[in-house]
């Protein structure tokens, strides 16, 4: 048996973990659930948002998946999703965009993963507030040392990119294609723009593919990634980002393979790994069986590669192709021709189409 930590999360996080969980069991392949409460119902239990228990779960099993935690806006606690990124050092999010065939897109024959730093940039959250003391103290250094003035209306982010996090995740990349036989890493940046920042992230990428002489190699700007991934989406194979454009790409790469609903995601760390879909907890259809449970059954398939268990992740993606290719059982967002189907119903279905040979 091989015991694995799930939160289940909150809004449709519930109802599509339930299908995910009954899928999982019925592959038998030996997968322990222990399930936690994170977010604003372990407060409710707990008095914390992510209470000790639960990390300390995750490090004894090394492999959590979990369903999506609302974030409260502008107050309340952090992002879950953030703290568990930087308690465990979940360095690379990982999400591969594969469109299925029988799924509503604009393309064909799409198969590409985003790899996204997932620790620095402006995500750092070293930021100065408009009109506060440390801004100003900022501006004044900049306007002396730069002769640039900011402006006295203006926020400020700090984007710092470091060497050492930039040859982890290219790394990371390269070791990723090299596994999954892909044909080519494709580095994006905004080197000529941002010299400091992503000029770090260029030289660095390109000191990491020069040891990787077997996997080939590109980059290019993120402006003109966009239009390739609007024009020609096939080109691309293993996109390695910085953090802020791998969110914003990775999201665009969802919507060419079906949306949310459909995109499945992980948290790599060296010792931990996290699953979860990309969506979030979906509050405006929450509570009424209709959300699509397919991305995290996907993210559950990636969790039993993880763990060697590919004969079953096998199993658990040729059953949810076939139910997508068949189409007759399709929840909502995939825009049924007919009756759409219950989140339980879709769960149902891909259980029904599982080898049990
Ligand atoms: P969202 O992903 O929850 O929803 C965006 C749109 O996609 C909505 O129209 C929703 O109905 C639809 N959608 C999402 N998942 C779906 C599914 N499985 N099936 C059918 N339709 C689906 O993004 P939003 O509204 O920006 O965020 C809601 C909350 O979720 C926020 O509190 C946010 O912070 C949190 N969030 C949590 C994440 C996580 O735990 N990993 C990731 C993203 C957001």
């Amino acid at each position: 048996m091989t015991t694995v930590t799930l939160i289940p999360g909150d809004g449709i996080g519930p109802e599509v973990s339930e299908a995910t969980k009954r899928v999982v069991d019925s592959l038998g392949a030996g997968i322990e659930w222990e399930e936690h409460t994170a977010g604003a119902g372990a407060i409710e239990s707990h008095g914390d948002p992510l209470p000790d228990h639960v990390l300390e779960s995750i490090r004894r099993n090394k492999v959590a998946i979990k369903g999506p935690v609302t974030t409260p806006v502008g107050t309340g606690f952090r992002s879950i999703n953030v703290a568990l990124r930087q308690e465990l050092d979940l360095f690379a999010s990982v999400r591969p965009c594969h469109l299925f065939p029988g799924v509503p897109s604009r393309f064909e024959g799409i198969d590409i993963v985003v790899v996204r730093e997932n620790t620095e940039d402006l995500y750092e959250g070293i930021e100065f507030e408009m009109g506060s003391p440390e801004l100003e103290k900022l501006r004044g250094y900049i306007k002396y040392m730069h002769n640039f003035p900011i402006r006295a209306d203006a926020g400020v982010s700090v984007k710092p990119i470091s060497v050492g996090a930039t040859k982890a995740i290219t790394e990371f990349a390269f070791e990723y294609a090299k596994r999954h036989r892909r044909r080519k890493v494709t580095l994006g940046h905004k080197a000529n723009i941002m010299k400091h920042s992503d000029g770090v992230w260029l030289a660095s990428g390109q000191e990491m593919a020069s040891q990787y002489r077997d996997v080939g190699f590109e980059e290019m700007q993120v402006d003109e990634m966009a239009m390739w991934l609007a024009w020609h989406p096939q080109d691309l194979d293993v996109v390695v980002l910085p953090n802020l454009y791998g969110d914003i790409i990775s999201d665009l790469c969802a919507g060419l393979i079906g949306g949310l609903g459909v995109a499945p995601g992980m948290n790599i760390g060296k010792d931990y790994a996290v699953f979860e879909p990309t969506h979030g907890s979906a509050p405006d259809i929450a509570g009424q069986n209709i959300a699509n449970p397919i991305a995290m059954i996907l993210s559950a398939g990636l969790m039993l590669r993880h763990l060697n268990l590919d004969a079953a992740a096998d199993n658990l993606e040729g059953a949810v192709a076939a139910v997508l290719a068949e189409g007759k059982v399709r929840p909502p967002d995939l825009k049924p021709y007919g009756e759409p189907a219950k989140t339980s119903e879709v769960a149902d279905a891909i259980i029904g189409q599982l080898s049990t040979g």
